[in-house]
């Protein structure tokens, strides 16, 4: 029965969360291990999940959600080319796995999420097309070693981005900056390891347990500030070609649309251009400034929810394939502000089933606050906060977290 007001989403509909290995582990050797943060931060014990993995998994369990997109770092399963994956870090991973699925909540796996072995790296990583073969032997092993304990699967987390971040920006390790032609190299490099890896992990399948693959595909609005101004507007043009366009055709173009069962979108929302400059908080823009303009921000990007239903309407007509909201979340110490945010996103996605959006799930950024990579420990994701001064790493839930478990038992967000 519907409460009045009340916005019920479909049967089956998953709501869960999501993490990723370097940003909570602790305890890992790839390119992150020596970075240092903007805050001076680095994510050696992290949010510590390498030992309190289990403390994770009854969270999920105590907030009510029925899904968890989690990564497995290749790094720590794989110490060389076409290597046995190790054993006792495999077993580790296996028993996560057992411990949701012994909760009904089903696993989302994430394959690459940002970082590589060392010795990927020190040949080169993606730009080198030897990580092609690499990782689809890593993967071709994972899947076999993993059995039927996951159906849902992610290739790439924000290919964009990671290629965005390593090639032309230089926030994150190698710390390259204005490569275009090996951000392309990376992109087409990938694409090509996640139509490989999405055909071995579709085989895998069978007809009672299919196999569900694709990757999660960062959508960012790229807009002038001032309609009128050729240099924001091409700012915005070259950030929408090259992120997203580009991007898209070369893991969903021409016959790659097959590899895929489904689209991950991780939503953040928007960035405008001022002069060449992204009017972000992410891209040091002052409060003070966006206030001018009237920007609504988190601690990250502005937040543009009327932009979710309108990449769901593109998605549908140009793949028509299921969707999964792999990402969503809101960096802010202001909980109230989250919690509108999450209110009105979820309303837009709402709107968006209603008209026919084949979305299956929600996921949101992130169950922990976390290691959010360049910034460190400044950017408040997550549904639970984190102690990181005391060693025990303890988890509190904060207010979002509670509403977010309302939703999710109810399956409906409801009236105000
Ligand atoms: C990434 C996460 C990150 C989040 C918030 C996404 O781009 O997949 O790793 O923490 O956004 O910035």
């Amino acid at each position: 029965m519907n409460a009045p007001g009340e916005r019920r989403f479909p049967a089956g509909f998953l709501w869960g969360a999501a993490t990723s290995p370097t940003q909570i582990e602790g305890h890992l050797d790839n390119e992150w291990t020596h970075f240092t943060a903007h805050d001076g931060g680095n994510c050696r014990v992290a949010c510590d999940s390498y030992h309190r993995y289990a403390e994770d998994v009854d969270w999920l369990a105590r907030l009510g959600l029925g899904a968890y997109r989690l990564g497995i770092e290749w790094s720590r399963l794989q110490p060389g080319p076409g290597a046995p994956l190790d054993r006792g870090e495999l077993d580790r991973y296996l028993d996560q796995l057992d411990r949701l699925r012994a909760r009904g909540i089903t696993p989302m796996v994430v394959l690459h999420h940002f970082s590589n072995p060392n010795w990927i790296n020190a040949a080169g990583g993606w730009n080198n097309p030897a990580a092609i073969p690499a990782y689809v032997d890593y993967v071709t092993r994972l899947v076999a070693a993993i059995g039927g304990r996951v159906t849902l699967w992610n290739t790439f987390n924000e290919p964009d981005t990671y290629a965005c971040m390593t090639c032309l920006l230089g926030a994150y390790p190698p710390r390259h900056q204005w490569r275009f032609r090996q951000f392309r190299r990376v992109i087409r490099h990938m694409a090509r390891a996640h139509a490989q890896a999405g055909r071995i992990i579709r085989a895998a399948g069978t007809a009672a347990r299919p196999m569900q693959v694709g990757i999660a595909k960062n959508w960012t609005f790229f807009e002038a500030c001032r309609r009128f101004s050729p240099w924001d507007r091409a700012a915005a043009f070259i950030a929408h070609q090259g992120f997203n366009k580009f991007v898209l055709n070369a893991f969903l173009g021409g016959t790659r649309r097959r590899v895929a069962t489904f689209l991950g979108l991780n939503y953040y929302g928007r960035i405008r251009f001022h002069h060449f400059q992204a009017m972000v908080p992410a891209g040091g823009t002052p409060r003070t400034k966006l206030d001018d303009f009237g920007f609504v921000c988190d601690d990250m990007v502005e937040r543009y929810p009327a932009g979710l239903g309108k990449i769901l309407a593109y998605f549908r007509r140009r793949f028509n394939l299921p969707v999964y909201i792999t990402e969503h979340g809101t960096a802010s110490t202001d909980e109230p502000f989250r919690a509108a945010d999450l209110r009105e996103n979820l309303t837009v996605l709402h709107d968006a089933i209603a008209a026919g959006a084949n979305v299956k799930g929600f996921f949101y950024w992130s169950l922990l606050d976390n290691f959010e990579w360049q910034f460190g420990y400044t950017k408040k994701f997550g549904l639970l906060a984190v102690d990181f001064n005391d060693p025990a790493r303890p988890r509190t839930p904060k207010p979002l977290a509670e509403a977010y478990a309302r939703i999710a038992r109810a399956n409906a967000l409801p009236a105000v």
